[in-house]
């Protein structure tokens, strides 16, 4: 082998950089794992990758301050559980990289009233409240900041974040044609299937811990016998095809997607092998394989957790390397932009 072949490999990966960022708002539940966690540990062998715990994000809605530090630990130990390293990637809370916060006051320079407000999670988040944080109208100004400051190739996210990543890419296409080709123009990874696990006692509605039933969401914690008796109680149509398609068949389609991925087969190949198979049989081996998917990770998850040490070495650790990065982009927007 050419000796210089391993060392080009390492230098074309080491250009893929990839951010991505979680809320530290309860505890992470299987959509949020199938939607993206799950697949941020693979990134770390394909180039730098950096994830964030966006601390700032989550104090948009009414939160309660004295969880919000436990709040931030959890999430940084779910991720580290569910096979992020931080040897070999970068782990940090937004809050301890003042940049995230300077960078969204210069892109709001950028951002526009009228986008923002055309904004779905603002307008889901905001309806039928008495009172609505500025916060919550500006957060895509920020998200757009978290993915900017790091010359972002890649942003592995959920279906519900891709709105946020095109309005991240307007508005570092903007900044680079007023003030000069700067910003990198991010692109999302939005994984074909799970890219939105459905409630499920209301698989109309994606599962959230804010906006989702309790029954209906799948915590990443919640013991073997619940992950079973959630999902066995999950809302289907009265028939009994396990088939995605058709009236009412969002509940069925949600549990398929969900085996597929957890036994890594397609969706087509889960519907072709219950073919005239009823619901029980069918609900109880997607207990099954999501319990082998997210038992290890729960019990990874309570060893971590139980090290508070290790956990804010980790994060501290991790925001040096992120300032490091973020604060040479911030300087060159000010500088740019005309600052002294
Ligand atoms: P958050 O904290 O709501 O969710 C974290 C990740 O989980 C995905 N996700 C889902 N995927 C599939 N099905 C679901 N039901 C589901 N629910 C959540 C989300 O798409 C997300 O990828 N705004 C972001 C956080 C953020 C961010 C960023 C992301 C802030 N800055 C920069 C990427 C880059 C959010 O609220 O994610």
């Amino acid at each position: 082998m050419d000796p210089t072949e391993g060392s080009m490999v390492r230098i074309l990966a080491a250009m893929t950089r990839v951010f991505s960022g979680i809320q530290p708002t309860g505890q992470k539940h299987l959509g949020n794992y199938i939607g993206a966690i799950r697949h941020w540990p693979a990134y770390q062998d394909l180039g730098e990758a950096i994830y964030c715990v966006v601390d700032l994000h989550s104090i948009s809605v009414p939160y309660d301050a004295s969880t919000l530090r436990e709040n931030t630990l959890d999430t940084a130990a779910t991720l580290m559980a569910a096979g992020l390293d931080p040897g070999r990637c970068t782990i940090f809370a937004q809050s301890s990289v003042p940049e995230h916060s300077e960078g969204a006051w210069l892109l709001g320079a950028l951002a526009t009233f009228g986008e923002l407000s055309r904004m779905t999670q603002f307008k889901e988040k905001s309806e039928g409240q008495a009172s609505v944080s500025v916060d919550l109208f500006t957060y895509p100004v920020l998200q757009a900041a978290d993915i900017l400051l790091y010359d972002t190739d890649k942003v592995p996210v959920g279906d519900d974040q891709r709105q946020h990543l095109e309005l991240a890419r307007d508005i570092a296409q903007r900044f680079n044609s007023r003030y000069g080709e700067l910003l990198k123009l991010p692109e999302a990874a939005i994984p074909g299937t799970g890219g939105r696990v459905m409630d499920l006692q209301e698989p109309t509605r994606k599962m959230s811990t804010t906006g989702g039933t309790p029954q209906g969401t799948l915590l990443l914690t919640d013991p073997a016998d619940v992950v079973t008796r959630k999902i066995r109680s999950a809302v289907t149509d009265s028939g009994r095809e396990v088939r995605r398609r058709g009236e009412g068949k969002e509940g069925i389609a949600n549990l398929i997607e969900i085996l597929a991925i957890a036994t890594d087969r397609t969706a087509e190949d889960v519907e072709a092998s219950y073919d005239g198979a009823g619901y029980g049989q069918f609900k109880a081996d997607v207990a099954e394989a999501v319990e082998a998917m997210i038992g290890p990770v729960r019990q990874r998850y309570l060893e971590l957790r139980a090290d508070e040490g290790h956990l804010l070495q980790v994060l501290s650790m991790g925001a040096e390397r992120a300032q490091s990065l973020a604060s040479r982009t911030v300087a060159e927007m000010k500088r740019r932009m005309g600052f002294v």
